[in-house]
């Protein structure tokens, strides 16, 4: 063991580490997810729930992961065999479940924010956007699991995705991931900095945001609006999918754990609340244009950057090329951080677990990647994703958190954890998070699943 210890890849900086996590964190879902759930949960009086997830889950949580990785240096299944060889299964069901139910899909969306970056440049959607995506795009002309009529720029694109995965995981943690991230963050920020200040200048944006932000206070009477903040924030900061426990066991003992959970967490929630003004500004830019009100062009998700987007962009005449490929070019860089972080969490629990040679992994892993991935190039794939996101964010993530909450705070000291974290942290952890992992979290996620089952029987 002490061998394996010894070999662990390590983050060259702290700050190296904390790219990467938030590389995770932001992801497609801070773009097209978080700002339509604003919108269709209260607008602006949204972010009081969203803030309270934050701060009672997502963060002690985030704190808790990373704990568990650095203390116990391993990736998921490890970290959680060295908590209790009985819950080392714990640690596996997620790191699976992401590598072969998320990643293949999350991969496809990438490809096709690839191509699109391509067809940005001569507007190749033509007039009825929707029309490309589905038919001629996805190449769905009634069948809908047709792999056959997969179409060649998907497959190219898909080809480049996976190899730049690769080339990314076989470098390492910190010549590979963290490299990349250092690379894809700043540029990240610097594309939406332009996007969002282009976004805010269209005429009608205003409109947009007033949509995005209105406050509907009467709404937080809704459980619904409750159970979707605290999926997003999972969801957001990619818990309960071991990932955050195996970048946090690639760190030097003297590192500021709890620091970095804090710094991960505002920068991705203050990401989501940036994008979104620039999401509501297109929207808001294309009600005008088309001269309908706001919520007449709201969608989110897949119909959000694949049919909205390209909508807008055809408005805006010759300068929306320009924007096209800023626009895409950007989903492409949040996706590609967040879906290698996914590899490397599967990648790291083999590794610790049957001292694979990482190379021949990240090969193998790749080809399963891009070939699982060729079911979700058809229509039929599109419902697929629909599923496993709805199933993914109602049950999964939250299921997973609160095993982990009961696994480490019942079964283990964690007392062991926080007093590790005080050690090498600079802010300093209270006993009541101890409670917070042990009492408050099992509560609200137990009674966000009951109302998530009554929801789905009635
Ligand atoms: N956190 C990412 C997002 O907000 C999603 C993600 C899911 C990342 C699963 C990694 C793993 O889009
Ligand atoms: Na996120």
């Amino acid at each position: 063991m002490t061998a394996a210890v010894r070999k662990r890849g390590q983050w060259k900086s702290p700050w190296g580490f904390v790219l990467a996590a938030i590389g995770s964190a932001i992801g497609l879902g801070n773009i097209w997810r978080f700002s339509y759930l604003a919108y269709d949960n209260g607008g602006g009086a949204f972010l009081i729930p969203y803030l309270v997830a934050l701060f009672t889950a997502g963060i002690p949580l985030l704190i808790l992961e990373f704990g568990i990785g650095h203390e116990r240096i391993g990736s998921a299944p490890l970290a959680l065999a060295k908590v209790h060889p009985r819950w080392e299964w714990l640690g596996w069901w997620p790191v699976i479940f992401v590598m072969f139910g998320i990643v293949l899909y999350y991969s496809v969306i990438i490809a096709w924010c690839v191509d699109y970056v391509f067809y940005a440049v001569r507007l190749s959607w033509g007039a009825d956007p929707d029309a490309f995506f589905f038919h001629t795009f996805l190449g769905a002309s009634g069948a809908p699991s047709r792999i056959g009529a997969v179409q060649t720029p998907v497959l190219a694109a898909l080809v480049g995705v996976w190899c730049l995965t690769w080339a990314i995981i076989v470098r390492g943690v910190s010549r590979g991931i963290e490299l990349a991230n250092r690379i894809f963050m700043p540029l990240l920020l610097v594309l939406t900095l332009i996007l969002v200040g282009w976004s805010l200048g269209l005429e009608g944006a205003r409109e947009g945001i007033r949509a995005y932000l209105r406050p509907d206070f009467s709404r937080l009477a809704e459980p619904k609006v409750w159970i979707s903040a605290y999926g997003q924030i999972f969801f957001t900061l990619s818990l309960g999918f071991g990932i955050m426990i195996a970048y946090a066991s690639y760190l030097p003992h003297k590192s500021d754990i709890t620091g970095s959970a804090v710094v991960t967490a505002l920068a991705n929630s203050g990401f989501s609340l940036l994008a979104g003004f620039g999401v509501f500004s297109v929207l808001g830019f294309m009600a005008h244009s088309q001269g309908v009100g706001v919520e007449q062009v709201v969608t989110h998700s897949i119909g959000l950057a694949f049919v909205a987007y390209p909508k807008a962009i055809s408005l805006m005449g010759p300068a929306g090329k320009v924007f096209g490929v800023l626009f895409f070019l950007s989903l492409v860089v949040a996706g590609l951080s967040s879906s290698v972080s996914i590899v490397e969490a599967f990648t790291a629990a083999v590794v610790d677990k049957f001292g694979t040679d990482r190379r021949t992994l990240a090969g193998v892993l790749c080809v399963i990647g891009f070939v699982g991935g060729l079911i979700f190039t058809t229509q039929g794939g599109l419902y697929w994703i629909d599923i496993v996101d709805h199933f993914l964010n109602a049950y999964g993530l939250v299921v997973v958190g609160l095993l982990e909450c009961v696994a480490v705070g019942w079964f283990f000291r964690i007392e062991t954890i926080r007093r590790h974290l005080n050690r090498v942290s600079r802010i300093p952890l209270g006993p009541w998070w101890n409670w917070v992992i042990k009492l408050v979290l099992p509560g609200i996620l137990g009674v966000i699943l009951v109302q998530q089952l009554v929801e789905e029987l009635s």
